[in-house]
């Protein structure tokens, strides 16, 4: 059912069981809000939505009233816009005032108010919390409790969206403080490192803590992508500076993750740069041709791998001098199994001709193949079809089975 309802003058249709702030949205009528998020319960906490409704004493967060019918509300009447200043001059009574090195400058939902409502950060004498900054050993989330607007964003998305009811409010009053557990550190309180509760932090109190330091949002350019590590495909932005992937942040039109990310699309980013990243496939030099591997070594468009098969550093290569039967460098000798890096055309055909011989001379159940959670159902499919089709067998488990 429908109701009707009018907002700022405005005659407003919304669906029953609304709120006043849904309401408004609907007609495209902003209220400010801090608190509410539209992925989690609302509860009513920080009172910048509120409004002045006809007939009700004083005024009501829009976040929580329901909308009904014949209702007449002003988002901007005199009372209301007097009790966001208030809200937010009392926030910032106890919130530090450093916006210029806060990493959430440009995307703080709290100095966007300040600024609408052009609030001056006060100078008091009165107390201030000084919490120590970053206390938890949580190699991925960053905290600082002085920042924290007790909003209770964190402490609803880790309980209903990731269901691991990590982060609570101890004490009343002036001391109310955000803590994991009971007052423990994260990873002791059954966090998963998720991040989900830095995602939906409004201010700078959580932050990744890889990429502190290394890029504000003006700073980057943001780059869409799908999650390379399982077939679940969530999308999020790769935040780039520099040719530099310094932070993974979660986008609400994702299509099939929204805000929600796992620690491993969030913060297992770093292989990306890392100096041990394969980047070129590794042959076995005994299943190259001779005469290729010499020739492609000696003009360096191929390279041997080293003890750094282990150590998986590079070394450079050159023909031993006085002995062209050999391939030296000054530091070890090619063996058998030592791991060329080759170019892919090269790789493939020395996989499709094993596969070949092999299939030929023991047949198609001397193969068992092993597919993998972190490829598209698409990718899959073809596997499928290979094993079945290319290799004649029935061989093929997947690792989501074991
Ligand atoms: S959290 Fe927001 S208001 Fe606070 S210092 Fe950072 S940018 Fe400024
Ligand atoms: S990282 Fe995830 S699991 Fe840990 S506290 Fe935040 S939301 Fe909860
Ligand atoms: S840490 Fe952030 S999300 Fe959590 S209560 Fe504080 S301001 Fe709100
Ligand atoms: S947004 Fe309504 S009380 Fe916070």
């Amino acid at each position: 059912m429908t109701i009707n309802l009018v907002i700022n003058n405005q005659p407003v249709s919304a669906p029953e069981g609304s709120t006043v702030l849904e309401a408004a949205k609907r007609a495209g009528i902003e209220i400010p809000t801090l608190c509410h998020h539209p992925d989690l319960t609302d509860i009513g906490a920080c009172r910048m939505c509120v409004v002045s409704i006809d007939g009700a004493r004083g005024v009501q967060t829009a976040c929580t009233t329901p909308a009904r019918d014949g209702m007449v509300v002003d988002t901007m009447s005199d009372e209301a816009v007097t009790s966001r200043k208030v809200t937010l001059e009392l926030i910032l009574a106890d919130h530090p005032n450093d916006c210029m090195t806060c990493e959430a400058d440009g995307q703080c939902e709290l100095q966007d108010l300040v600024y609408d409502y052009q609030v001056a950060w006060p100078e008091h004498s009165g107390r201030r919390h000084h919490y120590e900054i970053d206390p938890d050993p949580n190699p991925f989330i960053f905290i600082d409790r002085n920042k924290c607007i007790l909003c209770g964003r964190c402490v609803r998305a880790c309980a209903e969206i990731q269901n691991r009811d990590v982060w609570t409010f101890a004490n009343r009053g002036f001391d109310t403080v955000l803590v994991a557990g009971a007052d423990q550190f994260m990873l002791d309180a059954d966090c998963e490192s998720c991040g989900q509760c830095v995602t939906y932090c409004p201010v700078g109190a959580l932050w990744d803590k890889m990429s502190m330091g290394k890029g504000r949002l003006s700073q980057v350019e943001k780059v869409r992508t799908t999650c390379s590590y399982c077939g679940v495909g969530c999308n999020f932005d790769l935040n780039v500076r520099n040719n530099e992937i310094v932070r993974v942040t979660a986008a609400a039109d994702a299509p099939v993750n929204g805000l929600s990310l796992c620690v491993k699309g969030h913060y297992g980013y770093d292989y990306v740069h890392h100096p041990d990243r394969l980047t070129r496939p590794l042959v076995r030099a005994k299943w190259l041709d001779d005469a290729a591997l010499h020739e492609n070594l000696e003009r360096g468009a191929w390279e041997a791998v080293s003890e750094a098969e282990k150590r998986r550093s590079m070394l450079t290569w050159q023909r031993h001098h006085s002995d062209q039967s050999e391939i030296r460098n000054s530091k070890f000798e090619i063996s058998p199994d030592t791991f060329i890096r080759t170019d892919w055309d090269t790789a493939l055909d020395v996989v499709a001709h094993k596969f070949t011989k092999t299939k030929k001379q023991y047949g198609g159940d001397a193969f068992a193949l092993m597919a993998s959670a972190k490829c598209t159902n698409e990718e899959n499919y073809i596997f499928n079809k290979f094993t079945r089709q290319m290799l004649a067998t029935h061989s093929i488990d997947h690792c989501a089975r074991l």
